[in-house]
Parts: C-alpha cells; sequence; structure tokens
C-alpha cells in the first residue's frame, strides 16, 4: 500500500516533428531533433517512419558509422536486414527491437527486407555518458517474442523494451542513464499509471489513435513532453491507442553532433570524422 499522494506530471509542450529523408531516401518524421536534444536529454533523436509505399523506404539506409551513443530501432511492421562491420548481422521484425552500443565506432547498414507493404517503427538515439562513449561496440537483436511485456489490470499492454514497468523488467537497463522504454497498446478506455522521478525526461509519441494526459488531447503522429513537475505519468485512451513511452535520467553533459557522430567536444568529433575516414571507425 502506497499512502503517498502521487502528482501527475502533464504535458509540456505537444510537438508535431518534421518530415525528412535521410539514409538514401527514406521518408520519415524526426519527432526529436536537434532543438530538443537538451530538453529530452539523455535522448538524442527519435525517428518515426510509417509508410504503405515502397519508394519511401526501400532504398534503406546504406553504410554508415556511428560513434559515441546507442541506437534502438524497434519495427512494428515490416522486415530489416542490419549488417555491421564487426561482422553481425541481424534480421528484424515486427514486434522486434535491436539495441547497439555504437560506442567508439560501427559502421553499419539497415536495408528493408520486404518490396511492398507496410513498414512502420522507431529509431531512437541514446546518449552515452562521457566516460562511456569510446566502449566496446556492441549490439543485440531481440524478436518479439523475447521481449518482456505485462498486461495491466486496466487495460493496458505494454511491451517492455528498457527499465521497469510494474513487476516487469526491461530487456535493457542501463544505470548512467535509466532509460525507460515501453511500447504501450492501451484498449478503449484504458489507463496507464508509471512512477518516474521528476528530474527524469520524459515523452510519450502516440502512433495510433490518441490520448488524454491531464485533461490534454494528444493527437496521432503527436509527441508530448511531460513537464518535471511530479512524480508520476498517467495516460488515458478514451477510444484506444498505441505509443511509445520514453524516459530517462539526463546526463547533463556538453552535445557536441556532427551528424552520426555525438561526443562531448569539437575535438572529439574531429577525431571521430579523422578515424572514421581513416577507416579506423568499426576496424
Ligand atoms: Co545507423
Amino acid at each position: 500500500m502506497n499512502e503517498t499522494p502521487i502528482r501527475l506530471r502533464g504535458v509540456e509542450a505537444q510537438v508535431d516533428g518534421v518530415q525528412t529523408r535521410d539514409g538514401a531516401g527514406v521518408r520519415l518524421t524526426r519527432v526529436l531533433g536537434a532543438s530538443l536534444q537538451r530538453r529530452l536529454d539523455p535522448f538524442l533523436m527519435l525517428d518515426a517512419f510509417a509508410s504503405d509505399d515502397p519508394d519511401d523506404y526501400i532504398a534503406g539506409f546504406p553504410d554508415h558509422p556511428h560513434r559515441g551513443f546507442e541506437t534502438i530501432t524497434y519495427m512494428v511492421e515490416g522486415r530489416m536486414l542490419h549488417r555491421d562491420s564487426a561482422g553481425h548481422e541481424g534480421l528484424l521484425e515486427a514486434g522486434g527491437m535491436q539495441w547497439m552500443t555504437a560506442g567508439r565506432g560501427v559502421v553499419h547498414s539497415e536495408i528493408p527486407q520486404q518490396e511492398s507493404g507496410r513498414m512502420e517503427g522507431f529509431q531512437l538515439w541514446l546518449n552515452l555518458p562521457a566516460d562511456a562513449k569510446m566502449c566496446a561496440p556492441w549490439y543485440r537483436d531481440f524478436s518479439a517474442a523475447e521481449l518482456p511485456r505485462l498486461r495491466t489490470a486496466h487495460g493496458v499492454d505494454a511491451v517492455v523494451l528498457a527499465g521497469r514497468c510494474g513487476d516487469v523488467a526491461g530487456a535493457i537497463t542501463r544505470d548512467a542513464t535509466a532509460p525507460l522504454i515501453v511500447d504501450l497498446h492501451l484498449d478503449a478506455g484504458g489507463r496507464f499509471e508509471q512512477p518516474l522521478p521528476g528530474a527524469h525526461n520524459a515523452l510519450l509519441y502516440v502512433y495510433r489513435g490518441e490520448v488524454e494526459i491531464g485533461g490534454q488531447r494528444v493527437a496521432q503522429r503527436t509527441m508530448a513532453v511531460f513537464d518535471n513537475d511530479g512524480d508520476a505519468l498517467r495516460i488515458d485512451a478514451p477510444q484506444g491507442a498505441r505509443a511509445l513511452l520514453v524516459a530517462g535520467r539526463p546526463l547533463r553533459e556538453p552535445i557536441a553532433q556532427y551528424g552520426p557522430f555525438v561526443m562531448n567536444t569539437e575535438q572529439q568529433i574531429y577525431q571521430a570524422v579523422n578515424d572514421f575516414r581513416a577507416g579506423r571507425l568499426g576496424g
């Protein structure tokens, strides 16, 4: 029994994101971009992609480098093949997640394995603390069946990609940033509640239906940024919805970014570019 009254965090801002293309021309919505990196520290980027038109995704993301952070790719529908410079290869299918720690560097490709049908999913970038940016690269694929999930008493199925949700430990935990990443499937009338320290930044991206947070309606394909005034989140879905909840403890360290390299200083960025040109990334 917890008798302490919870203080619910409200919505500080709603964000539509920016339509763009990346990789070899993949159409996507950059929901979290550079202008929100400080506000949503430790998260650096959130891209949402969803299309029934192969021209929007077929070219994929040919070989490209990363250094200094982690990428989390979560597929809602479709199939994507991943290959990297360390010789790893994995097929990411509907409901699956790939967690990749770029650390000191990888070169990889992400290519759709379908010529028709729907491709839908997310890629989230999670920063690494300064002392871990040059760690050894690591990655793991999780199929849908391998991802922990729970069913709440209030009409919510939750897939716990990272962190802890109710009694369920997610697929991944990280000490420095304590990421909580949960795919929420809310029934009509469903309500999701989650304790969360006020200092942890949090966002919700609604990708099906719409939700209500503290009386504010958050429409489909919109990201709600939670304020930091409170210690719990509550999300209602009168008509049902699906949404990705992302939260974490901010690092409060300098961010220096040049494309796929995210370090703390310009000097480290020059080093990353030089290392990539010299073939030292992913070697
Ligand atoms: Co990549």
